[in-house]
């Protein structure tokens, strides 16, 4: 069968990285969660003290870094790793959510992902989630699906998520940051967030697993 890409973009805590996971295991597909690439670049920045106004530096930050995804099979997902070492769970953090989106907004870090992400989905056969996927990294995507759900119901899923990994944050300080993070990354000027043309979209607020995964299943079996 033919193999095409998936590109789900949107903003976060929609349930994309969940829903793309599942598609990809259903699929057969390789899947890339390009947020993840930022949240490492951010979690180096932060480790090496990097001053986020000075290029020279974050240039040569950027030569340093080196991400790679691996399978871990008690997840059923991959795991990223930061220079040989694995950073899942430290990458999903509130102080790295705090930074991310200043971090993407720098257009040679951006340059340097994007580069990244297409060679990753270069033989195609991929479910990429992220914000620009489908515009920019992927604008030939066969797929294309922009999630979309409610503030609240996004910061409860969040919180939640959190929770199970041992982090209690206040409500109101997660949806803080959401839509923070969502000015910040629908106004920057490099690859903003914003629903391509040709994508359809998907509002999850009152959406189960399933029937999101069976959407994305549906959109793509459309086109294979
Ligand atoms: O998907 P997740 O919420 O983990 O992404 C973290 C942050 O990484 C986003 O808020 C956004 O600032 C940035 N990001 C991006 N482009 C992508 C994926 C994520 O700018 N393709």
């Amino acid at each position: 069968m033919k193999k095409i890409i998936i590109a789900l973009d949107g903003y976060s805590s929609c349930g994309k990285s969940t829903t793309a996971k599942r598609v990809a295991a259903q699929l057969g597909y390789a899947f890339i969660d390009t947020g993840a690439m930022y949240r490492a670049v951010s979690l180096y920045f932060h480790e090496h003290h990097i001053s986020l106004t000075n290029p020279k530096e974050i240039e040569k930050a950027l030569s340093e870094i080196h991400i790679s995804f691996q399978f871990n099979e008690h997840r059923g997902a991959s795991d990223v790793y930061l220079n040989g070492l694995n950073v899942e769970d430290e990458i999903r953090k509130m102080y790295i959510s705090q930074m991310v989106s200043e971090v993407s907004a720098i257009t040679i870090v951006r340059k340097a992902m994007v580069a990244q992400q297409q060679k990753m989905g270069k033989s195609r056969g991929v479910v990429m989630d992220g914000r620009d996927i489908g515009t920019k990294v992927f604008p030939d995507a066969e797929v294309k699906v922009f999630m979309t759900a409610d503030p609240v119901i996004r910061a409860e899923r969040r919180q939640l998520e959190l929770l199970q990994k041992g982090e209690m944050i206040d409500l109101e300080e997660i949806l803080e940051n959401l839509k923070k993070r969502d000015i910040i990354d629908s106004t920057r000027e490099e690859g903003p967030l914003v629903q391509a043309e040709d994508a359809t979209l998907m509002d999850t607020s009152f959406m189960t697993l399933e029937e999101q995964v069976d959407f994305v299943i549906q959109l793509h079996d459309a086109k294979v």
